[in-house]
């Protein structure tokens, strides 16, 4: 045993058409088949977890209706201890409507529902049914008062706390001294740093930025140049397999839980960063949010290893 993930964030239903291309403003485009799977950032890296080896726990709030049944359904499937999610009687369960060109990029509107209504009494609640907690992964698709609630909760009882700072946000200066390894991708690191990365070099200093902000460690995620790490002060570049890429939803997801179980695991910064990237390598390769997470026999005994 490792210890346990708690994971704290979102859970929606996805709704994805295949496009050519994503529409300006205005403009309809005819897409390919619609499909529907479980996302949402917290949902995906709860379950990035469990497959790739962590024990996890998920605290969240969804909706009473179809959606937030199935999602809770295949957490049960995937052994995510489901203790913590709360029902919401008022709202419905999160939605995404998500479009995904033929590059694999993808853009996302997201109707957070009941995962708007996650307060902090809900996770003080849920957070004493593990007292055994090791990691606190948590995202910003919830009330950032709660994101801030979680993560001195988790400081104050010793655990890691990693904040994966998506979708991009203005985070609060008091958020930055509680959180051990910050994870933004290339977008959310220029809100936060102020700095335009172009390059490995720009990477370095954004993510020297936010250190200097008072982040002690801070990993960048560069999608094709892989990861950007800076551990307490010391910088390393990661490099990620090149794949072929179909659709990048969910990447940084199955990024951040692979970094949660390797760092439970006690694999140094360096190790943990490089078995995310090879996680989110095998996940661009295919469509969809949960549907496209690995096996952690899959990232091991991967060729691209
Ligand atoms: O990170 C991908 C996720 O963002 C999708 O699953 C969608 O639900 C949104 O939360």
């Amino acid at each position: 045993m490792t210890g346990k993930i708690i994971v704290t964030g979102s859970m929606n239903m996805d709704m994805v058409v295949k496009t050519s291309h994503i529409p300006q403003p205005g403009e309809t485009v005819l897409g390919g088949t619609f499909f529907m799977n479980p996302g949402g950032k917290g949902a995906n890296q709860a379950v990035a977890v469990a497959r790739l080896g962590g024990e996890v726990a998920f605290i969240g709030k969804i909706g009473d209706d179809i959606f937030g049944k199935q999602s809770s359904q295949l957490f049960d499937e995937e052994g995510v201890d489901t203790l913590g999610i709360l029902s919401d009687a008022e709202n419905p369960s999160g939605i995404a409507l998500i479009t995904v060109d033929q590059l694999g990029e993808n853009s996302i509107v997201v109707a957070p529902g009941a995962n708007a209504n996650l307060e902090p009494d809900d996770v003080e609640q849920a957070f004493s049914l593990y007292p055994d907690g090791k990691i606190l992964l948590i995202q910003l698709e919830i009330p950032m008062r709660t994101v801030e609630f979680a993560a001195r909760y988790a400081q104050g009882k010793g655990m890691t706390v990693i904040l994966n700072p998506a979708p991009a946000n203005d985070l609060i200066p008091e958020l930055f001294s509680l959180i051990d390894i910050i994870t933004p991708n290339v977008n959310e690191a220029e809100v936060l740093s102020g700095v335009k990365i172009t390059d490995i070099t720009s990477a370095k200093e954004a993510a020297e930025s936010l250190h200097k902000q008072g982040v002690k460690n801070v990993i960048i995620t560069l999608g094709k140049l892989g990861a950007a790490l800076l551990e307490e002060g010391v910088f390393y570049h990661i490099p990620a397999p090149e794949v072929e890429t179909v659709d990048t939803t969910a990447a940084g997801d199955v990024f951040n839980g692979a970094l949660a179980v390797a760092v439970a695991e006690g694999r140094s910064l360096k190790d943990a960063a490089s078995f995310a990237c090879r996680a989110a390598a095998i996940a661009v390769t295919r469509l969809g949010a949960q549907s496209s997470i690995p096996y952690r026999n899959e990232v091991l005994f991967s060729s691209m290893a």
